[in-house]
């Protein structure tokens, strides 16, 4: 049997690509492998969004050279793939680099990868293509034990790439233009989820509330529209989406939050900076107080919300002042969680180019404030759950025997101890205690009680 090592970088798109990749070298005769040792196949799903990460890449590739190099003395041929972001975004260079690279391959063109690896036997390959069919309707379904494999949650990508041209993101030059996928492909892959056990899925897009699919009935759906269909799918019981983007919160998905019970109480928005004036200068083309007003209307929609986002300090030409502006926005929103990072100049995006480059040292500190302030917000939210009781969806064994893990619908983590309760039960928990990371429960009797 051959064996095949997927290893993704990046963000959860990566990881559901990674999935779908696997499920076309299933059909080739691959089964998938946790440790390159034993992989005839290895695949690095790769990221570019920060140096650091596109860095990685090249470190990991010298090593699995001489894995490689190993093998071939001992017989055994090893075929090294590259995907993702960065095969999109260096292709050829790559194998320059590290000409043990079998096969470089873009995001794009995934269902093409029998062919390119047949291909690549007879020499190295490299397809970067955005080629006009949809990938998504070339790739084969996963078997129902594959996707009891994975666990009851589950990533489906509904839209993918960005019109969006922050400036000093890549992602619109590694995913291509924006792009939807049609509501009956997506409705017939979260059909087979939930038959083969997946309750709680994740919408994916780069710009996932940008989705405009083409409806069964040959209109255009919105999200909102596309998650009013999810919920109807039986056995579907939790629905999140990210990443969106503050312009295309409307109304409607707005509403979402308040008229479906399916649709989780946590959002994922995105704002970067609090200054306008490096809003403008990122391109965000929304200012500090526009995104407040959004997040009080969201608020008002659904009040116990959790709202999470992603923030960049030291994009060029930030002052102390404008940094002072973000974390007031922090403070005035306080965040359930979020994501911070030092600004990383990107080859061929406008920022890389602009002056005010600020130094290592500043951006440092500013980090490290900033992710302060988040940790106290989240630590506030964190213990606010305790002595609540609230709905717990166990998704996996617990770290020591008779302990389950599940989420809260705000996307924290919860241990309970339990031998009576499984994996997809979905259980009215009484927190009692909040650590670091993590809270602890225990499981009420009396549902009724809960509210
Ligand atoms: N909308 C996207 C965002 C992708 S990038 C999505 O679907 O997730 C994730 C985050 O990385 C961004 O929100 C931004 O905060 C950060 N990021 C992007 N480019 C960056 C850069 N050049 N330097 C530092 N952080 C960056
Ligand atoms: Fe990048 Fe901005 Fe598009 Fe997000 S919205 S993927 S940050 S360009
Ligand atoms: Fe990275 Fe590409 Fe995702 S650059 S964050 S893997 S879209």
């Amino acid at each position: 049997m051959k064996k095949v090592h997927i290893k993704s970088y990046g963000c959860q798109m990566n990881v559901y690509d990674g999935q779908r990749m696997a499920d076309v070298l299933g059909q080739q005769g691959y089964v998938e492998t946790a440790t390159p040792d034993d992989a005839d196949l290895i695949l690095l799903n790769t990221c570019h969004i920060r140096e650091r990460a596109a860095h990685k890449v090249y470190t990991e590739l010298g090593k699995l050279r001489d894995l490689k190099r190993e093998r071939k003395a001992q017989g055994r041929e090893t075929t090294l793939v590259v995907a993702g972001c960065v095969a999109q975004a260096e292709g050829a260079e790559i194998q320059r680099r590290q000409p043990a690279v079998d096969l470089v391959i873009g995001p794009q063109t995934y269902h093409r990868l029998p062919e390119l690896l047949a291909l690549a036997k007879g020499g190295r390959v490299v397809d970067t293509e955005l080629p006009p069919e949809d990938k998504f309707g070339h790739l084969p379904a996963p078997k129902p034990a594959v996707i009891v494999a994975r666990g009851i949650s589950a990533f489906v990508t509904v839209q993918e790439g960005c019109d969006k041209f922050c400036a000093f993101c890549v992602v619109p030059y590694t995913r291509g233009a924006e792009f939807s996928r049609p509501v009956t492909q997506v409705i017939a892959e979260v059909e087979r989820l939930a038959e083969a056990g997946v309750q709680d899925v994740s919408l994916l897009g780069q710009n996932v509330n940008a989705y405009h699919g083409e409806g069964p009935d040959g209109g255009v759906w919105t999200l909102a529209r596309l998650m009013r269909r999810i919920a109807e799918v039986p056995d579907i019981t939790r629905i999140r989406y990210t990443t969106s983007h503050p312009r295309d919160m409307d109304e409607e998905l707005i509403a979402a939050h308040r008229d479906l019970p399916q649709v989780m109480p946590f959002l994922h928005l995105p704002v970067q900076a609090g200054s306008d004036r490096i809003l403008a200068a990122m391109n965000r083309k929304h200012t500090g107080d526009e995104y407040r007003r959004l997040i009080d209307r969201i608020r008002e929609a659904r009040p116990d919300i959790a709202l999470s986002s992603d923030f960049i300090v030291g994009f060029p030409g930030e002052s102390d002042a404008d940094f002072e502006e973000t974390l007031r926005l922090i403070a005035d929103v306080r965040f359930a969680s979020a994501y911070s990072f030092k600004y990383s100049p990107r080859p061929g995006t406008p920022a890389a180019e602009l002056a005010g480059q600020v130094p290592l040292a500043v951006m440092d500190e500013r980090l490290h404030r900033l992710q302060g302030l988040v940790e106290e917000h989240r630590q506030d939210f964190n213990h606010a759950m305790v002595g609540r009781t609230v709905e717990i969806l166990i998704e996996r064994t617990g770290r020591h025997p008779g302990q389950l893990a599940g989420k809260t619908p705000y996307m924290q983590a919860v241990q309970i101890e339990s031998t009576t309760h499984r994996i997809g039960d979905r259980i009215m928990v009484e927190i009692e205690r909040a650590g670091s990371n993590s809270l602890f429960g225990r499981a009420v009797e009396r549902p009724e009680l809960a509210a």
